[in-house]
């Protein structure tokens, strides 16, 4: 069910880095090819005036390839500024007047989680959270308390339904190709199960470092920065239940259940790993423990997904930056030809980024008299990227009052209570050399059910 559009956009954090590198260029699509044309206000506590805020915005739009002028003076025309501290009531007192008659306003808190409570009182006390929708930046909680802890502050100003809690992976256009793949085709989904499914492997790689994120990521580290929340929703794509109905519910009903069914980690089924070289970064401790890199093993408690083993990987300075999902299916019952034992296994292959593919491998007769074969991989489809940016799309979903490609409380719940065992008693990290996929006892992890599957760079790289 969609509701209302809202009729104004205002983003904190105007001044930020998340803004420069993703709400700018989002908000030049959302103006230029969805016909946005509401108030766009940024809020920061930077000295600025509203000129200093659409220099930002245009420096922001050339750093990602420019756009046509008249295109980005549509956007800065929309753009406005308010300068002030978040504690400050005077701050909202001037932003509901640069607000004007807008009456349902969009806010969307590109901040830092220790002010979202501050901000969110701050909305209330001034009105500003009536019939408002407000858009919540991750990470969402550090743990499950504290995930519980930001719900009861939200809900205390706005409904479940006004709250909208990004995680930019379902905003990507593969993640929907996921879902797209597996629901209008109906072979693909018939063995879609543990009487065919052998294995599932997902692995988040990325060929660079920690980089100038040095204190975020060292009190973050890789379970909670891309696990806990993109790789979590990406398996709750990947193995969710077809939807039912129409509710827009429905999708979002499916994926709480399988979050919901899988199994917590415990310290066997997770490989915690750390770069050479990242206790060196500016801003990490000098004898940090947090990992960079992390390997699990899941299990889903499910009739649909019981005794499948899910492995999912996911590091920075790994060999090169690709990030998919391959569905491994079980050999057949019987060698019928003498060389089906040891083959690679036949598989589907969902590559979700840099490009965006949808891969099937088979087993096809080799040429020739005998009937001995070689493994193919058949490609259906292969993009070079996606069609409209992730946070484009969400915002617009968001304005919209869509609220399908957003995390819920009790999927978010459920994400928690999955890494809650080992967010309170790690494992020790393994050091790795930069450029490899990572430590040794990975391996060991996926044992047989391996080897691990690296992605191949992409072909336009
Ligand atoms: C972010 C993490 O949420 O996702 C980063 O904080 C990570 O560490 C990024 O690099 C990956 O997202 P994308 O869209 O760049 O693949």
């Amino acid at each position: 069910m969609e509701t209302p559009q809202s009729d104004s956009l205002v983003f904190f954090g105007a001044s930020g880095d998340l803004a420069y590198k993703q709400i700018f260029p989002a908000l030049l699509g959302l103006v230029c090819d969805e016909g946005c044309n509401v108030p766009i206000v940024g809020v920061a506590k930077s000295g600025w005036k509203d000129d200093d805020l659409k220099a930002r915005a245009k420096s922001s739009i050339e750093s990602h390839g420019g756009a046509d002028p008249a295109k980005l003076a549509r956007l800065l025309d929309r753009l406005r500024y308010v300068d002030g501290d978040y504690g400050d009531p005077g701050t909202f007192a001037a932003l509901k007047q640069t607000l004007g008659r807008a009456k349902r306003p969009l806010h969307y808190l590109a901040i830092p989680p220790s002010l979202f409570g501050v901000v969110v009182d701050a909305l209330a006390a001034s009105g500003l959270n009536v019939d408002a929708r407000l858009v919540v930046e991750k990470p969402f909680g550090h743990d499950r308390e504290s995930a519980k802890a930001l719900n009861r502050t939200l809900h205390q100003h706005f409904p479940e339904e006004a709250i909208f809690r990004i995680d930019h992976y379902l905003g990507k256009e593969p993640v929907q190709s996921i879902v797209y793949t597996r629901f209008a085709n109906a072979p693909f989904e018939s063995l879609w199960n543990r009487n065919y499914v052998r294995s599932i492997q997902i692995t988040m790689a990325e060929a660079f470092g920690v980089d100038d994120r040095g204190s975020f990521y060292d009190a973050t580290g890789a379970l909670r920065d891309v696990v806990q929340n993109h790789m979590l929703q990406v398996l709750a794509n990947v193995m969710m239940d077809p939807p039912t109905g129409e509710d827009h519910e429905s999708m979002r009903d499916q994926k709480a259940a399988l979050l919901k069914a899988v199994k917590p980690l415990d310290a066997a089924s997770i490989v915690r790993g750390q770069y050479r070289g990242y206790r060196q970064v500016k801003g990490v401790k000098p004898n940090s423990t947090v990992e960079t890199y992390v390997a699990i093993k899941l299990s889903v408690d499910s009739w649909r997904w019981a005794g499948v083993p899910i492995y999912i990987r996911a590091g920075k300075c790994l060999p090169l930056t690709a990030a998919e999902v391959t569905v491994e299916y079980k050999p057949p019952p019987r060698a019928t030809f003498g060389d089906e034992e040891g083959a690679p296994p036949s598989y589907m292959r969902l590559r979700i980024s840099p490009d965006v593919g949808v891969a099937i491998g088979l087993r096809v007769k080799h040429p020739g008299e005998g009937m001995t074969g070689e493994s193919v991989e058949l490609t259906l489809s292969e993009r070079a990227g996606s069609l409209i940016p992730p946070y484009q799309r969400l915002l617009g979903d968001a304005m919209r009052g869509n609220d399908e490609l957003f995390g819920r409380e009790d999927s978010i719940d459920a994400q928690w209570r999955i890494v809650q065992p080992i967010l309170a008693n790690p494992p020790p990290a393994q050091e790795y050399a930069p450029g490899t996929w990572g430590p040794e006892a990975a391996q060991a992890l996926i044992g047989s059910d391996g080897p691990w599957r690296n992605p191949k760079p992409a072909k336009t790289e």
